[in-house]
């Protein structure tokens, strides 16, 4: 299961996922954790001190590595300089799976010990200010795209990214790439209207899209978020003194997390879990491609010098089963 934490900057994205996360892992569950956020907090959030959180290797310094990769022997796929975030798989493409070891996991992820078991841990890497302005960020969560592109998981498997709500996940097609989207709003004007913008976008590609109230203080907060997003509310998460104690480096183990705070991560696992059986390879495939055309035309096409449309493999679904060893 793909799910992603999307919300207004500060509302508690990184909290809740690291939270989900938590709750996945002490579940058994296994789990990949991709920090897509432009502020990098999930490692920390994952109990990571400065220097381990530091030394996470980058994503987006690694592209060459995973567009190789993910390439394999494609024919369609000349080379690894053609290969955009949105390039889909085909015949020939390596695919991903939750639990394998492979070349990207072995480059780019870092196993986090949680008191639950252990995650593996991806980052797109931080956006510092040596970088390009947007251009760069969208190659850095290029990298996470390209990857779900490729990605085929299970009903008892999970990939969790902590990422921001901005337009540039709507330009490239990044807000389709998941079965449950959590939308973390904090009870104010502010988090409904990225919301609102949310469900826009969301509305003509079926997302799925529930929000997640947090920093919720009581039954007039319930009420506000209702009233605004209706039947969207999934759930409302208030004050966490646990959390809070995190903040000040003095870490109680999960088990002690609030019950009623335990509770709301429940329902969003339930929630996440029943996405399942609406899960639609077809569409998905599809609407990789619709973006892959859109971002060809717009700027790929130019940049690479080459027609990327060629790239689509026209009789190629993404599934769970599909194989894509070439026939000798
Ligand atoms: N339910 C909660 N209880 C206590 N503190 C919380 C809660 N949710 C968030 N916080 C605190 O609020 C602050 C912002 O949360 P967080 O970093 O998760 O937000 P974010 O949406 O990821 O922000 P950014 O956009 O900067 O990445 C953090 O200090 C976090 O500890
Ligand atoms: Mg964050």
């Amino acid at each position: 299961m793909k799910i992603a934490f999307v919300g207004k900057g500060g509302s508690g994205k990184t909290t809740l996922s690291s939270l989900f996360i938590r709750q996945l892992a002490a579940h058994e569950a296994p789990v990949v954790a991709v920090d897509a956020d432009i502020n990098q907090h999930l490692g920390a959030a994952l109990g990571l001190d400065e220097e381990e959180a530091a030394a996470l290797p980058a994503m987006g310094a690694r592209l060459p590595l995973i567009k190789d990769y993910l390439r394999g022997t494609n024919p369609r796929i000349a080379s690894a300089e053609t290969m955009i975030k949105t390039t889909p798989p085909g015949l020939g493409s390596r695919l991903l799976r939750v639990r394998e070891d492979n070349p990207v996991y072995a480059a780019c992820a870092r196993t986090v010990p949680l008191d639950g078991g252990a995650v593996r841990l991806m980052a797109t890497g931080p956006f510092n200010e040596s970088d390009l302005g947007v251009a760069c960020y969208h190659s850095k969560v290029g990298a996470v795209e390209l990857c779900l592109n490729h990605l085929v998981d299970g009903p008892d498997e999970y990939v969790v990214v902590d990422m921001t709500a901005g337009s540039d996940s709507f330009a490239s097609g990044m807000f389709t790439r998941f079965d449950m989207t959590f939308l973390v709003a904090e009870p104010t004007r502010k988090g409904v209207s990225v919301y609102r913008q949310y469900k826009e976008y969301a509305r003509d590609f079926g997302v799925a899209l529930r929000v997640v109230g947090n920093k919720v203080q009581g039954a007039e907060d319930v009420a506000f978020l209702r009233e605004e997003v209706g039947d969207d509310l999934l759930v409302t998460v208030g004050h966490s003194d646990w959390v809070r104690a995190m903040e000040k480096g003095r870490p109680s183990p999960f088990g002690q997390l609030e019950p009623a705070n335990r509770a709301a991560l429940e329902a969003l696992r339930e929630a996440a879990d029943a996405c399942y059986a609406r899960r639609d390879w077809e569409r998905y495939t599809r609407q990789m491609v619709h973006f892959h055309l859109r971002n060809a035309e717009s700027w790929g096409n130019a940049k690479t010098g080459a027609d990327l449309a060629a790239q689509i493999d026209p009789a190629f679904v993404l599934s769970e089963n599909v194989s894509t060893v070439q026939p000798a």
